[in-house]
Order: C-alpha cells, then structure tokens, then sequence
C-alpha cells in the first residue's frame, strides 16, 4: 500500500455527557400522540409479565425468571419497532417493519408457549398475557390494514419527526442519571463515556468497514506497546492475516506493519470469521471459519488450537449483533478481554436466542470455564465488552450515538436493562468493540475507523 494515499486524522475531543433526573423517553412522549397502535394492550401485557416477575424476584435467577425478563424486553422492543414503524418514510421500510414486527411476535408467542409448559405455578399470568396477546394480534391485523393507507401519509410523518426531533433535543438536555452495577476491581462504577479520543482511518483505507484492533491483555515483557489490526479483507466476513505495530503512532501512520498469516491458504477451517476478536498473551482468539469454534492461534508458532460451544451455539448469522434496519454479518461471537481474561459472548436456541456468556481459560489448548445465561436477547444489541466481570451490551439509537443500555454481573447474576450510557459515534456503525483492562479504554472499529473511548468510572 502506498503510504501517499494514507490519510491521518487525529482527534481529541473531552466530551462529557451532562444529566439530570428529570428526563423522559421518546417512546413515553409518543404515547401522548395517540398513535393507532393499541398501546393499553400492550401496557396492560407488560404489567402481567411485570407481576409476574415481581412474584419470582425472590429466588435465584432460574430457567423461567430469563424467560419472563426476556420476555418483557422483547415486548419492549415490539413497541419500539412499532414507533419505528410508524415514522416509516416509504412504503418499502414501512413493509419490512411490518415484517419484522410480525416475527418480533411469532418469537414473543413462541416464548409464551414455553413459559406456559414450564411451570404450572405461573399457568395463571402465562395464560392471560397469552389471552392478551391474541386480542393484541387481532389489533395488529387492523393496524396492518390501516399502514397501508394511513401511517406513511406526509402529515404524520412530519408531525411524528417534529415530535421526535423535539423529545431527542429534550433528551439530550434532561437525560435521568446513568446507572450502573456497582464497581469492581478498585475502579468504582462505570458512569460515562468519554472521546472519542483517539481516531483515525485504517491505512487500508474506507474500503473495509469490519475489523478490529487493540493491544495484547498479557503481553510479554518488551511486547506492552504493540498494536495489532485484522481487517476483514474478504466480503466484510473473513480475514487472513494479522498486522502488527510497534507503536500506536507507528499504526496511526501505517509505518512498518509486519504480517502474520494465519495459513497459507485461504480460507480454511480456521480463517478468522467475523469482526469481534482479541489478543490475550501472543495469542489471537476469534470465531473459526464457519464453525461454532473459537480458535486459539499462537503468534508465534502459527498453530492454532480449537475449542468448541455448546451445540446449539448459533453461527454463520444464525444469532448476529443488529438493529432493526441492519444485522451486523457474522457477529454471532463476541470475544472480549476484561481484568480476569479472555470470554466468549454467543448466544444458543435452548436459551431462546439470548446471550450465553462463557469464560474461556487461555491454556493450549482453550477450555470452555463457567458459563452465565442471560434473558438479552441477540440480535437486539449491537455490541458488548466486560469490565471487572460485568458483561455491558449497546445499542444502536440513532447515526451519531450508541447507548450502553444493559449489564450483566457475572458475579451477582444481577441482570439490568436500564443503564443510559451514551457513547458519541465517528461514524454510523460500530463492528468491534473491546475493554482494555491495561488502560481502561474501549476500542473500536466503527466503518473502517479505529476509535478509542475512555472509560469513566465513579
Ligand atoms: C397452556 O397450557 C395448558 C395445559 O398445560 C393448555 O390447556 C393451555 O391451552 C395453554 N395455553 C396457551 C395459551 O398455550
Ligand atoms: C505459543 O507457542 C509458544 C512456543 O511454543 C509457547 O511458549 C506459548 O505458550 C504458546 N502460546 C499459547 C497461547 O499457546
């Protein structure tokens, strides 16, 4: 690559998101619009899921307590999709909606059924929330008719964005306060995001918007300074080959990379898939081409060793990071490097397509360690990291904002949806995101840009 064509951006920017404790959502404001949407039914099937998990809070999270929480969510984001719908600027996006809310409720029946086999001491809010559920159904027969003449209309499209635009100003001035788990690791809770702080294009240029970049978590003595890059160089999909800088101004500058090739042909069984890898003591570990397998590949002696998930983990796309627009391709598995070492977040049908989070103990070859089930359901987030053992998933809000919304303890099994921590985009999407534990930032690749953030922490 010519190094004439490489254009450097550096950027610091503090940023500091300011909150007070008397904000609203979106999605609370629309209501006042009376939308055609049935949203006392939906409220109504909320407050049945939500006595329902009021009953079960007592005891340890169980097989049933994920199933209600992700069920709750998932009828969130339902009415979510539905506002999303409705402010559809074609009829083409207005269709997909509508298609896309059609599976949201084929999955939240499907998730009904089951609570109701599980156990009959919930029978009673099962059957109910399913009753509901139907008569919700035959409302969205209705609304469906009614989107094809009504929702797409200038009018309401006009006053649903003015509205928007409004409530999103009003947000960013009043938003409540971020929450968080407590803090772990003498570093205090997590409370905001800060940065971007630093931020350059990749020397390979926009051409490719999947990769991922960082530092070793373990590195050896001399090796504390060294930064690698994968790009994925093959339909946004696969990668061949690491890069590897001595420093990060030599990586911003694309200067004297060196290239280690993961085999000499291409692809094998163990090409690198997907953007959400790691590097843990010379060693780089990522989801195996087209496999559920998590591939250990040694820097220096080129070997790699596998080790595989569960059986019903999904891969190929089959449970990818998303919003509602757009599926991150291959995401399926997440590796992520926190205080105690390297996890692997990937997400199984026997838990409902939620997150299943398990910790890989680095020896050659890698084993699978102790494993946590989680009611977040996949294809909602767009990415995760861990910090001092808490699993922090984001979401996707809007082109210049991305909000960590949900935590996992690993230690408590405490599980939150209501975190509000917002990270400040370079650019549309972020592909890769990893915690730092050595300086405390998250690194991304955002659309062929590698981005750091700085991690505050109360
Ligand atoms: C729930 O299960 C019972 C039997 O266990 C069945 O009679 C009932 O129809 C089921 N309800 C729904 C909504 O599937
Ligand atoms: C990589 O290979 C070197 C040399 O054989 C060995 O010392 C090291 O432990 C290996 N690393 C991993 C993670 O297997």
């Amino acid at each position: 690559m010519s190094q004439s064509h490489i254009f450097i951006l550096m950027i610091v920017i503090p940023l500091s998101f300011s909150q007070s404790a008397t904000g609203k959502e979106c999605v609370c404001d629309l209501k006042n619009l009376d939308p055609p949407f049935p949203k006392d039914e939906l409220t109504k099937v909320e407050t049945a899921v939500l006595k329902c998990i009021g009953s079960i809070t007592s005891e340890k999270m169980t097989d049933l307590d994920r199933l209600v929480l992700g069920l709750q969510q998932r009828i969130k984001q339902l009415e979510d999709d539905v506002v999303m719908l409705e402010k559809a600027k074609s009829n083409l996006y207005a269709a997909v909606s509508l298609r896309i809310i059609e599976l949201e409720f084929a999955e939240i029946q499907d998730l009904l059924n089951k609570l109701n086999r599980t156990t009959s001491d919930y029978h009673h809010q099962g059957v109910q929330a399913a009753a509901q559920l139907d008569d919700m159904k035959g409302a969205m027969v209705e609304l469906e008719k009614f989107d094809k003449m009504q929702v797409i209309k200038k009018y309401r499209e006009n006053q649903m964005k003015k509205t928007l635009e409004q409530c999103k100003d009003e947000l960013k001035a009043s938003s409540p306060p971020p929450t968080a788990s407590p803090g772990r690791c003498g570093l205090g809770q997590m409370v905001n995001v800060a940065g971007p702080r630093t931020s350059s294009i990749t020397p390979y240029s926009t051409s490719y918007a999947y990769g991922a970049w960082g530092r070793d978590m373990k590195p050896a003595p001399g090796e504390e300074n060294k930064y690698w890059l994968v790009v994925l160089t093959s339909s946004n999909v696969y990668g061949y080959y690491v890069r590897q800088y001595s420093t990060l101004s030599t990586l911003l500058l694309g200067l004297g990379p060196k290239d280690t090739y993961i085999s000499n042909s291409n692809p094998t069984t163990n090409t690198i898939q997907g953007p959400n890898m790691v590097m843990y003591a010379n060693a780089l570990y990522y989801n195996c081409y087209y496999t559920s397998s998590i591939c250990q590949f040694n820097m220096t002696t080129r070997a790699i060793s596998t080790v595989a998930l569960p059986s019903d983990t999904g891969y190929n796309n089959k449970f990818p990071f998303g919003h509602l627009a757009t599926s991150y391709s291959y995401t399926d598995m997440d590796l992520a490097t926190d205080e105690s070492g390297v996890y692997v977040i990937y997400a199984t049908t026997s838990n409902f397509g939620n997150v299943v989070i398990s910790k890989i103990e680095t020896s050659n070859p890698p084993v699978l360690g102790q494993t946590w089930k989680t009611s977040l359901y996949k294809i909602t987030a767009t990415n995760t990291f861990m910090v001092c053992g808490v699993l922090y998933a984001t979401r996707y809000l809007d082109k210049e904002t991305e909000q960590i919304f949900y935590s996992y303890d690993t230690k408590t099994k405490e599980e939150r949806f209501d975190l509000k921590i917002n990270i400040k985009k370079m650019q549309t999407n972020i592909e890769f995101l990893n915690y730092d534990p050595r300086d405390h930032l998250l690194y991304a690749f955002s659309d062929a840009y590698i981005v750091t953030y700085e991690l505050i922490f109360q």
